[in-house]
């Protein structure tokens, strides 16, 4: 302390006096009496010392945490060197009648890391016009211009309209991993690189970021068996379980649409036609008994940008129940697997 005090401020002379009268004092009864007799003027002038190196601490401190990651080359967008066919996955877009909701959401998939091809599961009575073919084609290829990287775009036409269209084996697929999106939900690119990156690691599993629960409701006693009820996202908040990522935003393994459409009851199938939903429970059944296993819930927010969605319509979550107690019946058993796991990317996480 003294040796910079240069005698001339009077705090510090004060403190070298302090100390000649009261060797025997410990230093904190000094420095006590020093805060004490000199009051404010000499406080702040001993106090803007500290407070610098305070500041000083907090800047390095900031310093080190904006910067240490670029220093020792931790970026946080960090690419990993793109390996062509199997770090890449087709994006299979489900479109209705929504035009502007299918261009805004092409623009938004296409820029996006490791997208192989875009498919548009096309179940309108009319075919689409030249005007969107060409204003597709046009997004795209400003994409892959943009990115330096080829993405292919098509339109798979289906004469009739059913919900089991977009589960159809697709011709000329590259990739065995398929994002299965509605048109109206846009999931951020980053969340996309995190979810197929869970994918590859587990490519038999349903990889999502919209969870759904099915609670048992009752023991139904003629059968022996259980009555299930549909768990929205509000029981999944709740409860902190799944057992179902809905197809709306899914990574999915394609030999699932095989199976979807060859193997899965005909009479499941017939179900959804008819009833016009539940094409998701469904695909989350067939998974379910393929596994064994659970899905993977990534955490993530996804915006809905039309807001008509089936799910908006009133008795959504009976008619979902309903599905769930068909298809138990027609599978012959509960296949769903519930878990507790949510995955989230770690360079969002401020706490381990
Ligand atoms: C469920 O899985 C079992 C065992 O792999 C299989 O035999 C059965 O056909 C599957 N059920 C359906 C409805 O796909």
């Amino acid at each position: 302390m003294e040796s910079f005090s240069g005698g001339h401020d009077p705090c510090f002379q004060y403190s070298s006096s302090v100390k000649e009268k009261a060797t025997m004092k410990s230093y904190r009864d000094r420095s006590y009496a020093r805060w004490r007799t000199y009051g404010h003027s000499c406080f702040s002038g001993f106090y803007r010392i500290r407070l610098l190196i305070v500041f000083s601490f907090v800047f390095a401190a900031t310093l080190l945490l904006t910067r240490a990651s670029s220093l020792m080359g931790w970026s946080r967008d960090h690419q990993t060197p793109q390996v062509p066919f199997r770090s890449r996955y087709t994006v299979v877009i489900n479109t209705w009648k929504r035009n502007d909701l299918l261009k805004r959401s092409i623009s938004h998939y296409s820029a996006c890391q490791g997208v192989d091809a875009i498919r548009i599961v096309w179940s309108e009575p009319n075919v689409p016009t030249e005007r969107l073919r060409t204003s597709v084609e046009n997004l795209v290829s400003v994409a892959s211009r943009k990115k330096d990287e080829f993405i292919s775009v098509q339109f798979d036409i289906h004469v009739n309209d059913d919900l089991n269209n977009r589960f159809k084996p697709l011709d000329d697929l590259r990739t065995d991993a398929i994002l299965s999106i509605d048109d109206d939900v846009l999931v951020p690119c980053s969340t996309l690189e995190t979810a197929f990156s869970v994918w590859t690691s587990a490519p038999h599993s349903m990889v999502g970021f919209v969870p759904r629960m099915h609670w048992v409701k009752a023991k139904n006693p003629s059968f022996g068996s259980y009555e299930y009820s549909y768990g929205g996202w509000w029981s999944v908040w709740w409860m902190g379980t799944y057992s179902m990522v809905l197809s709306k935003a899914a990574f999915i393994h394609k030999k699932y649409l095989d199976l979807y459409t060859n193997e899965l009851p005909a009479s499941i199938r017939q179900y959804v036609k008819d009833e016009r939903n539940c094409e998701d429970i469904a695909m989350s059944f067939l998974v379910a008994n393929e596994t064994g296993a659970p899905p993977i819930w990534i955490k993530t927010r996804i915006y809905e940008i039309g807001s008509t969605g089936i799910s908006s319509l009133q008795g959504h979550s009976e008619h979902r129940t309903d599905c769930i107690n068909h298809f138990v019946t027609l599978f012959g058993s509960m296949p769903l697997v519930a878990s507790n796991v949510k995955v989230a990317d770690a360079r969002h996480l401020w706490f381990w």
